[in-house]
């Protein structure tokens, strides 16, 4: 009778079974993975209906996420600074700091000669900053100033700041032109604005829309950086 061996002693039909085996579960590792990308993408168009229905700010619960040493890693620190235009001894408005996931980097960055005011609409965001700075590691940074407020009425004067930023925050504002037209009145002429999105954040829009939100209330576009994934986009006012 044929007895069909290989050098390495199995069958072929021992090969094929292997061969079967590996691929039906990589078939079915597909599959999952199919269902939760399907899954995030109905929970992101879900999220997106209910923020349209009833606009609210992020809960503040997620701050420890939004805090966290993976988002970190999803989202450098670093490469928001530089994309930014963040740097040293300017004054910085952070609006919508949320929990500080970016504030103490940025507050390193400014230094000494530096500020950062760090304003949101949820006290209980506030909070958990100010839980961040007063731990031991953080306590070097003497430059932040943390402000309840809302992005429709800045308690700055007009052209009073170098630099304003926002991280994934600009989606969540009703009216976004009405913020946008605040930030340009707080900030000094030549002042920049840094908008970033990320493809996570269930508000996020396209780099094409932000630049053009911008442009409508007078920003010159200075530069775009990054990926569909993640990008900075920095606006000048004139
Ligand atoms: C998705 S969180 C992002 C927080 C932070 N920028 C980050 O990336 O970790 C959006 C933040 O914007 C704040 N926010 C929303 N609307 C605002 C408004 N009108 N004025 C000030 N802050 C606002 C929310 O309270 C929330 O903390």
């Amino acid at each position: 009778m044929f007895s069909a061996i290989n050098p390495y002693g199995h069958s072929n039909f021992h090969i094929w079974a292997i061969f079967k085996a590996r691929f039906s579960v990589l078939i079915i590792g597909m599959k999952i993975l199919l269902i939760i990308l399907a899954a995030s993408v109905l929970l992101k168009i879900l999220i997106r209906i209910l923020a349209k229905l009833h606009p609210s700010p992020a809960p503040a619960f997620i701050g420890r996420f939004l805090d966290s040493n993976l988002r970190r890693k999803v989202q450098s620190p670093n490469k928001l600074i530089h994309r930014s235009g963040i740097r040293e001894g300017i004054q910085v408005l952070e609006l919508g700091c949320g929990s500080g996931a970016f504030t103490t980097f940025v507050a390193r960055t400014v230094g000494e000669n530096g500020k950062v005011y760090a304003l949101d609409i949820q006290p209980k965001m506030l909070k958990q900053l100010e839980q961040k700075l007063s731990k031991t590691e953080n306590k070097d940074i003497k430059n932040v100033e943390l402000i309840h407020g809302d992005a429709y009425k800045l308690p700055f004067d007009n052209n009073s700041l170098d630099l304003a930023y926002m991280v994934t925050v600009l989606q969540e504002i009703p009216d976004r032109h009405k913020a946008l037209q605040e930030i340009k009145r707080v900030l000094k002429p030549g002042g920049m604005l840094a908008v970033t999105e990320h493809l996570f954040d269930p508000d996020y829009a396209l780099k094409s829309t932000t630049i053009k939100l911008c442009q409508e209330v007078g920003f010159v576009l200075d530069e775009a950086l990054g990926s569909i994934w993640n990008y900075t986009v920095r606006v000048k006012k004139p």
